[in-house]
């Protein structure tokens, strides 16, 4: 035990959540938190971890950004050959945990993944800055490569091979939806006494009850 670490101790005294006054949707009770995260400057408050594991259970995380959020779920975009590509082929399964640290408040996601449409992901990389999609496109996310100059290398020479500056999404990288069967939303309060409330069920039909902190 560290000493340095058993010393913090943070006391959130801000907003409450209340199991009779939260919106009966979760998807709607996320957007007005996800909006507020978004109004209150915070750094990448879209960004979330996602946790995914092999088909034997065993688990790993790692921080993506949502890219896209409506009733069918929560989008994020990756290479499909990577770890976790390869984890969610054989699993399509994840969580999800948002946390805004400013607003003293955790959102906890889990549920099937499914991917989202060639469409989908091409409107996205079409998108994002030129240097990004090459970015994208050079690297073969999670192998072993020798050197940042590898790295470097296989960027320029796409880059020669797309002068126009024109570079397609590969068929390996695109997008993930997570699709919805719980919602934990946390909100610190005094004295460890923490709300947290928690969504199951699915579509029109949400269960909704308080956890014990
Ligand atoms: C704040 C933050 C946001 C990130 N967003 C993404 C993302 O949207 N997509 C992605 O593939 N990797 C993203 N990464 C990198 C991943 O955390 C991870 O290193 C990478 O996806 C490889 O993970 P894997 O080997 O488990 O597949 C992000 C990292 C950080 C710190």
């Amino acid at each position: 035990m560290s000493a340095e670490l058993a010393r913090l101790r943070v006391d959130y005294a801000g907003q409450d959540l209340d199991e009779r006054t939260v919106h009966p949707d979760p998807f709607q009770q996320f957007r007005t938190w996800l909006d507020q995260a978004l109004a209150s400057n915070l750094k990448e408050p879209n960004a979330m971890a996602l946790a995914t594991a092999t088909r034997e259970g065993v688990p790993s995380c790692r921080m993506v950004l949502l890219k896209g959020f409506d009733p069918r779920g929560f989008v994020f975009f990756t290479n499909y050959s990577s770890s976790k590509g390869l984890e969610l082929e054989q699993n399509p399964r994840a969580a999800l945990t948002f946390y805004w640290a400013e607003l003293e408040r955790q959102v906890r996601v889990t549920g099937p993944v499914e991917r989202v449409s060639a469409r989908e992901s091409d409107d996205y990389f079409a998108v994002r800055p030129p240097l990004a999609r090459l970015g994208a496109a050079a690297s073969p996310q999670s192998q072993v490569i020798p050197g940042r100059a590898w790295l470097k290398q296989r960027v320029e020479s796409l880059q020669a091979l797309h002068s126009d500056g024109d570079i397609p999404r590969p068929d390996d990288w695109g997008g993930y939806r997570v699709c919805p069967a719980s919602f934990e939303f946390w909100q610190g309060r005094r004295n460890r006494l923490h709300d947290r409330i928690l969504y199951t069920g699915e579509a029109t039909a949400w269960s909704i009850v308080r956890l014990s902190p």
